[in-house]
């Protein structure tokens, strides 16, 4: 597509109206991190809606609707008009930050009921008649039933009135509610980010409703299927500015009514419960096409012009989607907002996104190019999302995977039509296949669809948010699209869309609109989409499928990592999968079959599911295996590059699951000092990755570094000489990448050219103050200057992260002050994690697990999680998404009875406080530290040996 169709920026931009120059500088008294004080106190705060809330005489779970966690179905909200009045200075009384709101529902009864369950969390509400928490009135005239009762439920999170009379079918009321919430720093619901600028502290009000918060902003219908129009009105200061999901309509000036204080109404529409937010102050680049396209963040980081490369792509990307679904897009404006505190990656609320600042702000100076295409590919994500999980919304969280899975297939082909010079479409096999093969090889990994009784509380609904919905998601789409074909899958898709726009779905609505395409399409599959589909979907795990070339025989099992680990969930496929096979013979693409029992055999080698677009390993007989190999080293470049990278992968997890010998696995590197694309070699570092964290406190050791030492240095030397000795950027944007690579190994494994390299920039930035490090090298490059250095780079890199004004450097450099080799560095360092004026929160799981990779810093990050983990867990919230990161994170090394001892022990310590999202986590840790042990005894000697018969050769 043709970059010409969008109105150049000089035409396009319009003024910009947002009262930039005058800005709220507001300087907080203190920093108050309320939530602490605020736990176990839902009364904290300055209002008298305590809760009327009777007598309970059941303690134990009891059969009341509000005990439940889903909502009866008796109403249906149709309008809210919400008005919010976020505070952006601390309340005296009590210095905590807050917003009073008013909220008037409208909804119809659809079953006759004499109870109002409506959700809310962490709100106190104004007592109005007869001291209820609420009013309601009828819509059609007649008389509304009588509130008897009102209270609070805290657990299910219900805002409860008992009416003295029944509700008529059909007839539509409204529930009217005054409101006061806490704008804490908690990264959730209505919550507030600071940052400072030139000296002053600012504050900025903003939401992250997704998946169950919305409830924390004002009283709502809180389930996906519950869509509504909404009406937001915003009260704010003079001098910033507000944004909803929907264009504004009105705005007034207050500063009569409220002498004392100068406010302006913003109000605007919107429509879909889950995804609604709100920002507060923010300078703006404002661009026209046929919808209005802005980018928000920080006022100087837009002037740095941060945000050019977000507006630069946007458009493109967003055409690229409308004809992708055959659809408009829904609304007419589309803005992106970067926050300084923000927990996840981004936010697909409709219409205003919201993102991380390194996800949405890109500096030539300071982002590297893999930032970039971070950039890219989320942006591409949250907009897919504005079709597919908005416009068409599923039912329940239970089919989560469908929407995050699609976004994440769909982000690689939009970024790639935005740099379509970057290959970033085979990427997804590192970033998402390969990735989640790890954790579905598990026993206890889950299905992709999860029965909807099964997800009831808040916490299992996070837990949701995993690799497997993602990239597993990601992965099975592809592979569906792939066989489909993209033709017959964008037409299933686009009638899917077309018929439940503005409306919810299941995941098998979509199976119904392929199977439509593949029927008018007259596509020959061995069975319907459904039933294909369910062998990936309602099944955990995935095959691997063997050829045997000796016999022709091609057969596929449950591909486990651990043989011995035990598969307790049955399935009704006997995990066994219908399995689309894309092949080759000594270089020749081979027609396209399905798995059967019969298949290839002959003196040509085999190399099955090219481009890895199938969700499978592949395994071989022992001769054919022996024929890839000599490919491999005789002419790589026979076998495409995907597959290079699969191969390694393949080889090295068949040899972790029992399934060939190790050493044949580490055969598949022999080849890489003659390699020079990055895939390959990324697949291997990633593999090698694991003789690290085993063998990293061990006698291999010294034996791997010689090793890959050799092997790198090629690579170095390639690199260096297609730099011109370090002084250019390689050209392909896969180079770079690679680039990155063989700095990183070959200084890791102590090659001294480029131990020297690497600290001689670092010294020169101490000394000069100018960084001489290009932004693609910087991560890696301040890694290992800080693992060499002491105190003096430790504290140099620190205050360069503290002064960072994009957070994309501030992010390299809190990676890199994890590699210093002091224990008394490390251990501050991990205090520092839980101070958030020193990191902020939503950066305290990476840094503690930066911490933990690094081999003098693993235990004691353990110590420290174990330590803590009751408060970490509860001030860094039960609903947040990376704990099952950290837990991860900082056990991966595990690989004794020592280790497993204290896992399990860490386990029962801590059940009452629980897991949250990182509760499967915590199972897998277990599972794994124990396949670690098994696979060290076993594997130990060989490997030891085969490191040192390299060595000699
Ligand atoms: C809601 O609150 C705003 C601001 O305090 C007020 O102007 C408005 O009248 C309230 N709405 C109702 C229905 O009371
Ligand atoms: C954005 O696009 C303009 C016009 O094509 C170009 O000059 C500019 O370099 C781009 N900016 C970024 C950061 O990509
Ligand atoms: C392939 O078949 C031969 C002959 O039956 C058998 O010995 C060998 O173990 C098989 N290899 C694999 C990987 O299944
Ligand atoms: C460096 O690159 C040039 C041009 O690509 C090539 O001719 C030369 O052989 C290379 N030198 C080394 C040492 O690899
Ligand atoms: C690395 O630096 C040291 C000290 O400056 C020097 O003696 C050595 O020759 C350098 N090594 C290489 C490979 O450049
Ligand atoms: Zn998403």
């Amino acid at each position: 597509m043709g970059k010409g169709f969008y109105i150049s920026k000089s035409v396009g931009v319009v003024a910009i109206i947002l009262g930039a120059g005058a800005l709220a500088t507001i300087i907080a008294l203190s920093v108050v991190y309320s939530q602490e004080k605020a736990k176990n106190n839902d009364n904290v705060l300055p209002t008298d809606g305590g809760s009327t809330k009777p007598p309970v005489t059941t303690p134990a779970p009891s059969n009341n609707p509000w005990d439940k966690y889903r909502l009866p179905k008796s109403l249906v909200p149709e309008i809210y008009h919400v008005t919010l009045w976020p505070r952006l200075t601390p309340d005296e009384t009590n210095n905590l930050y807050i917003f009073t709101g008013n909220s008037t529902v409208e909804f119809k009864c659809a079953e006759v009921t004499d109870l109002i369950l409506i959700h809310s969390n962490k709100l106190n509400y104004t007592k109005l008649e007869n001291n209820h928490l609420a009013r309601l009135t009828s819509v059609n005239g007649d008389k509304a039933p009588s509130i008897t009762k009102s209270w609070l439920e805290p657990l299910t999170q219900y805002l409860v009135l008992q009416l003295d009379g029944k509700l008529s079918k059909d007839h539509q009321y409204q529930l009217f509610t005054e409101f006061t919430g806490e704008l804490a720093d908690d990264l959730g619901g209505f919550y507030r980010s600071e940052y400072w600028e030139n000296g002053e502290r600012k504050v900025v009000a903003t939401t992250q409703m997704q998946p169950t918060d919305a409830r924390k902003a004002f009283p709502c219908f809180d389930e996906p299927a519950m869509k509504a129009i909404f009406h937001i009105t915003l009260i704010h200061d003079a001098g910033t500015v507000a944004l909803s999901n929907g264009a504004e309509i009105r705005k007034e000036s207050w500063a009569k009514k409220i002498p004392s204080y100068p406010t302006s109404t913003m109000i605007f529409k919107l429509m879909n419960v889950y995804i609604m937010s709100l920002g507060n102050v923010f300078s703006s680049v404002y661009f026209m096409m046929w919808v209005q396209v802005r980018i928000f963040a920080r006022k100087p980081a837009i002037a740095a012009g941060q945000g050019d490369y977000a507006l630069n792509i946007t458009g493109p990307i967003l055409k690229f989607f409308e004809k992708y679904y055959s659809s408009k897009y829904p609304l007419p404006k589309s803005d992106q907002i970067a926050l300084p505190d923000f927990n996840a990656g981004a936010m697909e609320n409709w219409g205003l996104i919201t993102y991380r600042e390194t996800a949405l702000l890109y500096d030539e100076e300071f982002s590297s190019n893999s930032n970039k295409q971070r950039i890219a590919t989320i942006i591409a994500h949250e907009l897919a999302h504005m079709w597919f999980g908005n416009l068409v919304t599923l039912r329940w969280w239970n089919d989560l995977w469908l929407n995050e899975g699609f976004a994440s297939y769909v982000e690689y082909l939009g970024a790639d039509e935005a740099e379509p010079d970057w290959n970033v479409k085979d990427l997804i096999v590192l970033s998402d296949v390969h990735r989640v093969f790890a954790v579905d090889a598990l026993a206890s990994s889950h299905p992709l669809s999860s029965k909807e009784e099964d997800i009831q509380k808040p916490a299992q609904i996070s837990e949701l948010f995993d690799a497997i919905s993602y990239s597993k998601g990601a992965s099975v789409l592809r592979m569906l699209s792939d066989f489909l074909t993209e033709e017959v899958f964008t037409l299933g898709l686009q009638t899917y869309l077309e018929r439940f726009a503005f409306k919810n779905t299941v995941y098998t609505d979509l199976w119904k609109h392929l199977q439509m395409a593949v029927t008018a399409n007259g596509t020959k599959l061995p069975d319907t989409v459904h039933n294909i589909m369910n062998t990936w979907v309602l099944q955990m795990g995935f095959p691997v499928v063997t050829i045997n070339t000796t016999t022709g025989v091609v057969s596929q099992e449950h591909f486990l990592l651990d043989p011995d680990s035990e598969v307790t969930t049955p399935s009704q496929f006997n995990y066994q999968w219908i399995v689309p096979i894309k092949w080759m013979k000594t270089g020749i693409i081979q027609t396209p079959e399905w798995l059967t029992e019969k298949s290839a055999s002959g003196e040509d080698w085999v190399l099955a599911n090219l481009n890895v677009v199938g969700y499978y390993r592949v395994n071989y007989d022992v001769n054919n295996w022996r024929k890839l190999l000599t490919a491999l080293s005789t002419n790589h470049e026979a076998i495409p590059v995907i597959n290079r990278a699969q191969l390694v992968d393949d080889a090295f997890n068949l040899a972790r699951a029992k399934i060939i010998p190790t050493v044949l696995a580490l055969d598949t590197t022999k080849y890489l000092s003659r390699e020079r694309e990055y895939m390959p070699w990324d697949s291997a570092i990633g593999n090698l990755d694991f003789f690290f964290l085993m063998f990293d406190r061990s006698e291999v050791y010294g034996p791997i570094q010689d090793y890959l030492r050799e092997q790198v240095t090629y690579l170095f030397r390639y690199y260096k000489n297609m730099t011109d000795s370090w002084t250019k950027v390689p050209n392909g944007h896969m180079d770079q990448y690679n680039q990155v690579n063989a700095i990183s190994l070959a200084c890791r494994t102590g090659l001294e050219e480029c131990q020297n390299l690497t600290m001689g920039w670092f010294t020169q930035w101490m000394h000069t103050e100018i960084n001489p490090i290009h932004p693609n090298l910087r991560s890696t490059v301040y890694c290992n200057a800080i693992a060499a250095g002491g105190a003096a780079e430790w504290e140099f890199a620190w205050s360069k992260f503290k002064n960072a004004t994009i957070a994309i450097e501030a992010d390299k450099l809190r990676y890199a002050l994890a590699c210093t080799k002091q224990p008394w560095l490390l251990n501050r360092y991990l205090e520092y994690t839980l101070m958030p004026e020193m990191i902020r929160k939503q950066d305290a799981t990476s840094t503690i697990v930066y911490i933990a990779n690094n081999v003098i810093g693993q235990s004691l990050a353990w110590d420290f999680v174990r330590a803590r983990w009751s408060y970490i867990f509860s001030e860094y919230g039960g609903g947040s998404f990376s704990f099952s990161n950290l837990i991860n994170g900082v056990t991966e090394r595990f690989s004794t009875e020592f280790e497993i001892q204290q896992l399990r022990q860490f386990k029962e310590d801590n059940a009452e406080v629980g897991f949250g999202s990182g509760t499967l986590a915590v199972d897998q840790s277990i599972e794994r530290t124990i396949a670690n042990m098994k696979w060290i005894a076993e594997n130990k000697d060989t490997v030891l040996k085969w490191f040192n018969d390299q060595n000699k050769a």
